[in-house]
């Protein structure tokens, strides 16, 4: 399992981590082929060694969320959404903090296996899982209090579809689910903190930015992941 803070995410050429700017670089990683055939291999993995795969970002990125919604009392019952959940892995910490109202989605039907498997052999039940494009979401998925993105919104952005289409889709579906007042905390290696509040605002407020590794280059001092809290309007 990856421990290291910003792990493969940041090294590796096939993370959904580029320098965008402004601008729109369209690429596989943004297509549900990619996705499927990456959490193929990975279930493969998981069944021979039991290695559940990419941790995206390091472990230290569901930690900190998590610290976010015990330090806020975010209740334990509360409805939780991970959106894009890959292996499922922030579902098991999650379950393993006490969060008992736990659904997580993907587009990419490997995933789901992935996930299933590890929630299994996690004995982890009762968490629901869904083969879902959060792009295209179905009534039934409304009323969380929390909706969790950790390199989902990263990937869609790199949709061959057209960046500002995703974009708004995503927006969009977000409202949708999203209880009046609910949470979005998103982890993001693509948007800094300025260009997330301009995509999802009006609509949301920013709460906090969470504190994440810094680095420095050539004198300057920056954060390669931004990791935010946003808080629906009514
Ligand atoms: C960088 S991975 C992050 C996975 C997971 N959140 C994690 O932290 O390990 C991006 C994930 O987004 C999923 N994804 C991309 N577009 C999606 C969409 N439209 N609806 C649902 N899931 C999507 C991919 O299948 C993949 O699991």
């Amino acid at each position: 399992m990856a421990s290291v803070e910003n792990s493969h995410a940041q090294n590796n050429s096939s993370a959904p981590c580029v320098d965008m700017g402004d601008n729109f670089v369209p690429s596989e990683l943004g297509t549900k082929e990619y996705w499927d055939n990456a959490y193929r291999r990975e279930l493969e993995t998981y069944k021979d060694i039991g290695d559940v795969g990419e941790i995206w970002f390091g472990e230290g990125s569901m930690n900190r969320v998590i610290k976010w919604m015990e330090k806020q009392n975010i209740p334990q019952h509360a409805a939780i959404l991970d959106i894009g959940t890959g292996n499922g892995v922030f579902l098991v910490e999650l379950a393993k903090q006490g969060f008992t109202n736990l659904t997580g989605i993907d587009y990419s039907g490997a995933s789901i296996q992935l996930t299933r498997s590890i929630l299994e052999g996690e004995g982890l039940t009762d968490i629901k899982v869904l083969e879902q494009d959060f792009l295209a979401l179905g009534p039934e998925l409304k009323g969380f209090d929390v909706c969790i993105d950790k390199g989902t919104f990263d990937a869609i952005s790199l949709s061959l579809e057209g960046q500002e289409v995703s974009k708004q889709r995503y927006v969009t579906s977000l409202r949708a689910a999203l209880k009046p007042h609910g949470h979005f905390i998103i982890t993001s290696c693509n948007w800094t903190r300025e260009q997330l509040l301009k995509i999802f605002s009006p609509g949301f407020d920013v709460v906090q930015e969470l504190p994440t590794p810094r680095f420095q280059f050539a004198g300057v001092t920056g954060n390669s992941v931004t990791a935010l809290v946003l808080r629906k309007h009514s």
